[in-house]
C-alpha cells in the first residue's frame, strides 16, 4: 500500500537486454506502475537503444502499461506502430515536433494518452498555449540518450513552474521527472509537483529491484506541490 499516489515508471533501458524476459518478471512483481520504454534513433539523441520489435516482445510479457519516449526525429511517422506495438502512453519530444498541436491530436486519435518531453534547457513556458492538450509532462531532468547520468538540479525550478502553468488550465496534467532519480530526490521531486518517476539504474542497478522500487513507490513527500 502506497502512502501517496505518486506512479513508477522503471526503464527498461536499464534492464539486462539479454535476461529481458526475468527484468520483465521482476517489474510485473513490484509495486511498479508503468514500463518506461526509451526508444532512440540515433538523430535526435546520440544513441540508438531498441525499436519496435523489441517493443512489442515486451509487450507480451508486461503486465503494466508501456510508457513509451520517443527521443526520434518526426516522431508522427511512427505513432500507429509505436500504438500497434502495445504502448498506452507516447510521449514525443517538443523538440522534435513542428506541428505539435498536431502530433499530440494524433496520438489521442490512436486512443492513447499524449506526451510532451521537454530537454533540459526547454523551458517550461513554451507550451503555454498547448497545455489544456497535453496528458503528461516530461522533464528531463538528464540529457536525454543515456541511462545513469547526473540529475540537474533545476528541474524542481521547473516543474513548480509547470504545476503554476497548468493551474486551473490542466489540472490533470501529469508531470513526469526522467532522469538521475532515485531514493536521494524521489521525496523533493514529489514535494516541487511531480506524479510520475521515471528510474532506470536506480531500480535495475539495486541489489534488489523490487526492493528499490518498493522504496521508490512510498517515499512520502512533507507536503505536496509546495
Ligand atoms: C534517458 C532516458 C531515461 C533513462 C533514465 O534518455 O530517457 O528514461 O533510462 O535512466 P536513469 O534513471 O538511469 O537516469
Ligand atoms: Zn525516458
Amino acid at each position: 500500500m502506497s502512502i501517496t499516489n505518486h506512479l513508477i515508471a522503471p526503464s527498461v533501458l536499464a534492464a539486462d537486454f539479454a535476461r529481458l524476459y526475468e527484468d520483465i518478471q521482476v517489474v510485473n512483481n513490484s509495486e511498479a506502475d508503468w514500463f518506461h520504454i526509451d526508444i532512440m534513433d540515433g538523430v535526435f539523441v546520440p544513441n540508438i537503444s531498441f525499436g519496435f520489435p523489441v517493443m512489442q516482445a515486451i509487450a507480451k510479457h508486461a503486465a503494466k502499461p508501456l510508457d513509451v519516449h520517443l527521443m526520434i526525429v518526426d516522431p508522427d511517422r511512427y505513432l500507429k506502430q509505436c500504438k500497434d506495438s502495445g504502448a498506452s502512453v507516447i510521449t514525443v519530444h517538443y523538440e522534435a515536433c513542428t506541428h505539435l498541436h498536431r502530433t499530440l491530436a494524433a496520438i489521442k486519435e490512436l486512443g492513447c494518452k499524449a506526451g510532451v518531453a521537454l530537454n533540459p534547457h526547454t523551458p517550461v513556458g513554451l507550451l503555454k498555449d498547448i497545455i489544456q492538450d497535453i496528458d503528461l509532462v516530461c522533464i528531463m531532468s538528464v540529457n536525454p540518450g543515456f541511462g545513469g547520468q547526473k540529475f540537474i538540479e533545476q528541474t524542481y525550478a521547473k516543474i513548480k513552474e509547470l504545476r503554476a502553468l497548468s493551474a486551473g488550465i490542466n489540472d490533470s496534467l501529469m508531470i513526469e521527472i526522467d532522469g538521475g532519480v532515485g531514493t536521494h530526490n524521489a521525496a523533493r521531486l514529489l514535494e516541487a509537483g511531480a506524479d510520475i518517476l521515471v528510474a532506470g539504474s536506480s531500480v535495475f542497478a539495486a541489489q534488489d529491484p523490487v526492493e528499490a522500487v518498493r522504496l521508490l513507490k512510498n517515499v512520502s513527500p512533507m507536503t505536496k506541490h509546495a
